[in-house]
C-alpha cells in the first residue's frame, strides 16, 4: 500500500473520490467511528443496523464500505451482487478475532437445547452458526420478543450480553469476548471528568464494562447515544464511546460541549478504534479506483449467514435507528 499512497501526493483526493463515485455508480457507507474526513464525504452515515439496512437496500453497482471487515461482509452478504469494497482489508474487530468459528461451533454443540444469539460483530462463519444477529440498536427489541424460558448462548461481547442479562434479568450463557476500545475506559479517569463537568450526563455504548456502564445516565448504541445527545437538554456531555462519533454531534448541535471519556491514564489514545483508523481518504480512493480489496463469499456460506441476517432485519424491522442525521 505505502508505494502506491505515496503517489498520490498532489491529488485533489475528495475531487477524485466525487469522480469515481460517479463513475462507478457507487454509494460510500461510513459508520460514526471513521475519521471525520471519511464522514464528511460518505452517502451515509450510520450505526451497523442502520449501515446494513443502507446496505441491503441501496441500487448502486458498488458499495464502498468505510467501517470494518464484519461490516463489509455483512453488506456483501444482504447484497450479493453489489461489488463491496473495503479500503483496507485489514480492518478487522477485536470482538471477531475473540471468536474463531470453531471454537464458536463446539460451544454451540455443548449447549444443544440452546439458540445462538449473536452480536453482529462477528465473522461471517459465525454468523452461518447463529439463529439470530442483534446490534447495539435491536438487540434489545429482539431479546424481548423470545420467550423468557428459551436458553440463549451469546457471543462474542460479554458486556452487551452482561448489560442485557442485567437489564432483562436474562440468564443468557456469555461468550468471552470484549472491544479492546471500550475496555480501555478508565473509570477513576471518568469519575475525574464527573467531578470537572457536575451535571453533564455520560452517555455509554453498551460495549463498555460494568464499571462505566454504572456511571451512565444513558446506555445505548451509536445512533441511540447520538440522539440522546439531541433530546437531553444538558448543554454538556460525556461520551463513552469511540470518539470519532463526536464529529457527528458536533455538527448536528454545534452549540453543546462533548467530551470523550478517558483511557487509562487520563489523555492516552487508546478509545480510538484502531481497526477503524485504518481506512484513510487515500485508501478509499484507491479502492474506488482499482474496485479493490472486494469482499467475496462462498454462496452457500453467505446463504446460511443471511438466515440469521434476515432475522435481525424482521425482527427488528420498528427500530427506528438514526435515520438520516448522517446522510450527505
Ligand atoms: P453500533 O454503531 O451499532 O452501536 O456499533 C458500535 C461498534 O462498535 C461497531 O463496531
Ligand atoms: Fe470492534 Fe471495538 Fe473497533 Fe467496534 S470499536 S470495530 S467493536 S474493536
Amino acid at each position: 500500500m505505502t508505494a502506491p499512497i505515496a503517489a498520490l501526493s498532489g491529488l485533489d483526493l475528495r475531487a477524485e473520490i466525487d469522480r469515481l463515485r460517479k463513475e462507478r455508480n457507487a454509494v460510500i457507507l461510513a459508520h460514526y467511528y471513521q475519521r471525520p474526513e471519511i464522514q464528511d464525504l460518505a452517502d451515509f452515515v450510520g450505526d451497523s443496523l442502520d449501515l446494513s439496512r443502507k446496505a441491503a437496500a441501496t441500487d448502486a453497482a458498488v458499495i464502498a464500505f468505510c467501517g470494518v471487515r464484519f461490516m463489509a461482509e455483512t453488506a456483501k452478504i444482504l447484497s450479493p451482487d453489489k461489488t463491496v469494497i473495503l479500503p483496507d482489508r485489514d480492518a478487522g474487530c477485536s470482538l471477531e478475532d475473540s471468536c474463531p468459528p470453531d471454537e464458536f461451533a463446539a460451544f454451540r454443540a455443548a449447549h444443544p437445547d440452546h439458540i445462538a444469539l449473536t452480536y453482529i460483530n462477528c465473522s461471517t462463519e459465525v454468523k452461518a452458526l447463529s439463529d439470530i444477529i442483534v446490534t447495539s440498536s435491536s438487540a434489545e427489541v429482539i431479546l424481548s420478543k423470545i420467550a423468557p424460558d428459551q436458553k440463549i448462548i451469546f457471543g462474542p461481547d460479554r458486556h452487551l450480553g452482561g448489560y442485557l442479562n442485567r437489564k432483562f434479568g436474562r440468564d443468557m450463557l456469555l461468550w468471552p469476548g470484549v472491544c479492546i476500545v471500550h475496555e480501555a475506559f478508565s473509570e477513576t479517569e471518568l469519575i475525574k471528568l464527573k467531578v470537572l463537568h457536575p451535571g453533564a450526563p455520560v452517555a455509554a455504548h453498551p460495549e463498555c464494562p460494568p464499571h462505566i456502564i454504572d456511571h451512565a445516565d444513558y446506555v445505548g448504541s451509536t445512533s441511540g447515544i447520538l440522539r440522546y445527545a439531541q433530546t437531553t437538554p444538558a448543554q454538556t456531555l460525556i461520551v463513552a464511546t469511540e470518539p470519532h462519533i463526536i464529529h457527528q454531534m458536533q455538527l448536528a448541535m454545534p452549540d453543546k460541549t462533548f467530551i470523550g471519556a478517558p483511557g487509562a491514564d487520563g489523555n492516552c489514545n487508546c478509545n480510538i478504534c484502531p481497526y477503524m483508523a485504518l481506512n484513510t481518504l487515500e485508501k478509499l480512493y484507491l479502492a474506488l479506483r482499482d474496485l479493490t480489496p472486494a469482499v467475496h463469499i462462498e454462496e452457500n456460506l453467505r446463504l446460511a449467514a443471511k438466515k440469521s441476517l434476515d432475522a435481525m432485519l424482521t425482527m427488528a424491522a420498528d427500530t427506528v435507528g438514526q435515520g438520516d442525521l448522517g446522510a450527505r
